[in-house]
């Protein structure tokens, strides 16, 4: 990595809104605003709690990752068609090319829906066709990674694998989600051995709420080759050391941190840190629509309350096309652009 000219505090701000950047870590159900809640909600005659956006909007206090699902789920709930599920993507797309995210790999979370009977092919059809669209007409690259939630049983992951099997060349990648606390991810051993086999690229959410173990057996157990957040591995001198020393990538997510108050505030979030110590960690928005920001928000907030600095700010950038599953030419071409936006 290259050392930046003197980069002055008006041109970070101006590099953090416009370098272009990789999101790792979006679940599409959490870009679902208030509005197209709505709007979904009518199109297909399904009821919801609220009598408004506006009340809507307020019930996004949170105190917890739980506290915040059970309304994540709830607000999933009025996606019924395949356009359904294009719009939502459509709209994320298009917030991603406005931030100048010019890769993008989605999360999506299948169970919340074929439990309420909606087909996979209905989910998987509408997120990809927007994903393509994204490619032809945003000239944004957009993937997607199938995530298992952690709170229902194996059996049901491998379920829903043999489910999206005939869609296999749709999606990069499997994940997991949902609640953290309770469901280590040893519980998903043999159905992530099953992914690993088939050829797909393996994640996990770990050490968001739960403790470094979590991170340990995310690795050694389900051998994924990103975590999601990561942010308690400070906790643990040596898994620090392992995840440096290894380039692990941490997709982390100040804004979710801080209202699920996994930090009591922005500015004592450990992003900084976690570069500091050599990792490889990334921004990401997690659910912007619950969570006050899309990524560039993300990117502003941070550097405003904890004071990193522009080399920070090409580290994460670079580090978001480092962690990518891009393939290997796409990925030089890409952080061949970082440069060019930092060293110009
Ligand atoms: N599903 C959506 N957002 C999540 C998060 N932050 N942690 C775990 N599961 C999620
Ligand atoms: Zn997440």
């Amino acid at each position: 990595m290259n050392t930046l000219p003197p980069i002055s505090a008006e041109r970070l701000v101006d590099l953090l809104r416009t370098a272009p950047k990789a999101e790792l870590h979006i679940h599409i159900e959490g870009s679902l605003e208030p509005e197209l809640i709505f709007a979904l909600s009518q199109r297909n005659g399904i009821a919801i709690p609220y009598a408004s956006v506006d009340e809507l909007r307020r019930a996004y206090a949170f105190s917890n990752l739980q506290s915040f699902l059970d309304i994540y789920y709830a607000g999933a709930s009025v996606l019924i068609t395949e356009q359904d599920f294009y719009d939502m993507a459509w709209a994320y797309l298009l917030k991603a090319q406005a931030d100048h995210v010019i890769h993008t790999e989605i999360f999506f979370d299948p169970q919340t829906h074929t439990a309420r009977g909606v087909a996979m092919k209905t989910v998987i059809d509408g997120l990809y066709r927007a994903c393509q669209d994204a490619q032809a007409k945003l000239g944004v690259s957009a993937s997607l990674i199938l995530c298992f939630l952690r709170h229902l049983s194996e059996e049901d992951a491998f379920a829903t694998l043999e489910d999206a099997l005939p869609h296999r060349d749709q999606f990069i990648g499997v994940g997991l989600d949902s609640s953290e606390l309770g469901h280590p991810p040893e519980k998903f051993a043999r159905v992530f051995a099953r992914c690993r086999e088939l050829g797909l690229h393996l994640v996990a959410h770990a050490g968001e709420e739960g403790p470094p173990e979590y991170i340990w057996s995310a690795l050694d157990v389900l051998k994924v080759e990103r975590i999601d957040h990561g942010v308690q591995s400070t906790h643990d001198a040596a898994l620090m050391k392992r995840l440096a020393a290894e380039r692990i990538p941490l997709t982390v997510c100040p804004l979710s941190n801080q209202k699920l108050c996994v930090f009591p505030n922005l500015a004592d979030h450990n992003l900084g840190r976690l570069l500091d110590a050599g990792l490889c960690a990334t921004v990401n928005s997690d659910d912007p629509a619950y969570f006050g920001g899309y990524m560039n928000d993300n990117f502003l907030q941070t550097f405003a309350a904890t004071g990193l600095t522009a080399q920070h700010a090409y580290t994460l950038m670079r580090n978001s096309f480092e962690a990518s599953f891009l393939a290997p030419a796409a990925k030089r071409a890409m952080l061949d652009r970082v440069d060019a936006a930092f060293l110009a």
